[in-house]
C-alpha cells in the first residue's frame, strides 16, 4: 500500500488528456490502494480525466459496528446495493454474518468469501435454477416469496425440504409511507394484507421456520413509518391465524445526503422498531433487518469532471447510465458536493443550485439535484459527489463508451493486504 502518486517515471498514464487503451477499456485499469484519504492537491495532481470512483471501507467497518450496535436484532446487508468484495470483507470485520441476496451470482459471491455466512434469497421472483443451486449447492435455507406459485417453484426445487426458512414479504400501503421515501418498494412485489395472511397459513406446514417481512421504501426519512409498518405486520401476523417466527423489517434507512434537512440518526429509527415491536407483542419473534443503503452510502464517492457549463447547467464526464443513476430520473437524489478548482482561486461568492447532465448523448441523462455548489464552478474543475457507495457503481454501464472508471481505495490497516488480494482475486 503507498501513498505516493501513481505517476512515477510515467507521468502521463494517468494525468494525461489523452486516454490510454486501458482507460478506455471498461473497468480495466487495476484500482489505486492509498493509505490516507486524499484531497484536492492530491486530485490537481492526479489531474483524472476519467470518473474516478473512491471507495471508503474503513468508514464501513465503523458504520456497520454502529448498525449492529443500535439495532436489536440480526442486520443482514442488502448486498445489491453493493457487491463490492472490499466492501463486503469490510462488512465482515464490521461484524456483519448475514447477507440478503437476490440472484444466484450474489449467492456464490457471498459463499466464496464467507462460506460460514447466512444468506437469505429475498427476491420474490426467482428462476428455478438458482433456488435448487441455492439450496443444494450453497446451504442456503431461507427465500422469500409474495405469491402461491412461488411457494410451488421452491417446494419442488428443494423437493420439499423440511428444514426451509420462508418468508413472505408483504406489500405497505402507500399512505403508510406518506411520500418519504425515495422509491416505493410495494408497487413491484409484495402481497396485500389479506393475501399474506393467506400465504404465511399456506407456509406454515412446509417450512422450519415461517416470517413476515416488508421494505418500507428506500431513502426513508421518517422513523414513524417502521413503527406503522410493524403495526401493519402485527395485524396480518394474527390475521393469519398461524405461529410466525421472524419478522424482518427490510431495508430503507437512509443515508444523509443534504445538509439542509438532515435525517434522524439510525438511532431513531432503530427505537421506534424496538418500541413498536413491543407494543404489538412481536418481541417473542426473531428481528432482522435488511440493510443496504444505510450501511454502505458512506463508503463510497465519486470525482467527476466538468466538460462543459451553461448557467447552472454543469455537463459531467459521467451521469445516469454511469455512478450517478440514482441522481436521474424520478429518483433525484441531490447528493452533497464539493468543488475542486483546476487551480487554486479565490472565491468569495455565493453557494448555488446546479443540476447535472452527463456524458451520453442521451437526453434523459440529467440530474436536476439541486447539486449545492460555489457559483464559481468551471470547465477543468472536478466534483467531488458524496454518498454513493450505495447503488452507484453497482449500475454503471458502458453505454456510448463512458464506462472507464480509474477506482481509488482508500484503506488504513482495517483489513490486512492479504485479505485485500483475496478479496480482490
Ligand atoms: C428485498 C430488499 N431488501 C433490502 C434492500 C435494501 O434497501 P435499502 O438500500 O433501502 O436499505 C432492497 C433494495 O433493493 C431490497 O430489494
Amino acid at each position: 500500500m503507498t501513498d505516493d502518486l501513481p505517476l512515477g517515471g510515467q507521468e502521463a498514464s494517468i494525468c494525461s488528456f489523452s486516454l490510454s487503451d486501458d482507460q478506455l477499456s471498461f473497468q480495466k485499469s487495476a484500482p489505486l490502494c492509498l493509505a490516507k484519504d486524499i484531497d484536492d492537491a492530491y486530485v490537481r495532481k492526479l489531474n483524472p480525466a476519467i470518473p474516478v470512483p473512491v471507495l471508503k471501507p474503513d468508514n464501513l467497518v465503523e458504520k456497520a459496528k454502529e448498525f449492529k450496535k443500535a439495532f436489536t436484532g440480526h442486520v443482514l446487508y442488502a448486498v445489491k446495493c453493493n457487491p463490492d468484495k472490499i466492501l463486503l470483507q469490510a462488512m465482515y470485520k464490521g461484524g456483519v454474518r448475514r447477507f440478503d441476496v437476490a440472484s444466484i451470482s450474489e449467492v456464490r459471491l457471498v459463499k466464496g468469501l464467507f462460506p460460514q455466512a447466512k444468506t437469505y434469497f429475498m427476491h420474490p421472483i426467482k428462476a428455478p435454477e438458482a433456488i435448487r443451486e441455492a439450496y443444494v449447492n450453497h446451504g442456503v435455507r431461507a427465500f422469500v416469496l409474495d405469491y402461491a406459485d412461488e411457494l410451488d417453484k421452491i417446494l419442488h426445487e428443494t423437493n420439499a425440504a423440511p428444514d426451509l426458512e420462508l418468508f413472505v414479504r408483504l406489500a405497505i400501503p402507500k399512505d403508510n409511507a406518506g411520500g418519504d421515501v425515495a422509491t416505493d418498494f410495494s408497487s413491484k412485489f409484495g402481497a396485500k394484507p389479506d393475501h399474506a395472511a393467506e400465504l404465511l397459513r399456506l407456509c406454515r406446514p412446509y417450512c422450519k421456520k415461517l416470517g413476515l417481512s416488508f421494505h418500507v421504501g428506500t431513502q426513508c426519512h421518517d422513523p414513524a413509518v417502521y413503527s406503522k409498518a410493524v403495526a401493519h405486520a402485527a395485524k396480518v401476523i394474527e390475521e393469519s391465524g398461524v405461529s410466525v417466527d421472524v419478522l424482518d423489517v427490510g431495508g430503507g434507512f437512509p443515508a444523509e445526503l443534504e445538509t439542509a434537512h438532515p435525517v434522524p440518526p439510525v438511532t431513531q429509527f432503530t427505537q421506534a422498531i424496538a418500541h413498536a415491536v413491543q407494543t404489538h407483542k412481536l418481541d417473542k419473534l426473531e428481528l432482522l433487518c435488511e440493510v443496504g443503503r444505510g450501511l454502505v452510502a458512506c463508503a463510497g464517492s465519486l470525482i467527476v469532471r466538468v466538460e462543459g457549463r451553461k448557467d447552472d447547467l454543469l455537463y459531467l464526464n459521467d451521469g445516469t447510465y454511469g455512478g450517478l443513476f440514482e441522481a436521474g430520473g424520478s429518483i433525484g437524489l441531490p447528493y452533497p458536493t464539493h468543488l475542486i478548482r483546476r487551480e487554486e482561486r479565490t472565491f468569495e461568492g455565493s453557494i448555488k443550485p446546479f443540476r447535472f447532465a452527463g456524458p451520453t448523448c442521451d437526453s434523459v441523462d440529467m440530474m436536476k439535484g439541486p447539486f449545492m455548489l460555489p457559483a464559481d464552478v468551471q470547465v477543468g474543475d472536478w466534483i467531488r459527489i458524496d454518498q454513493l457507495g450505495a447503488y452507484g457503481e453497482v449500475s454503471r454501464t458502458d453505454f456510448n463508451g463512458f464506462g472507464s472508471v480509474q477506482k481509488i481505495i482508500i484503506q488504513k490497516d482495517s483489513i490486512s493486504r492479504k485479505e485485500r488480494q483475496a478479496a480482490e482475486a
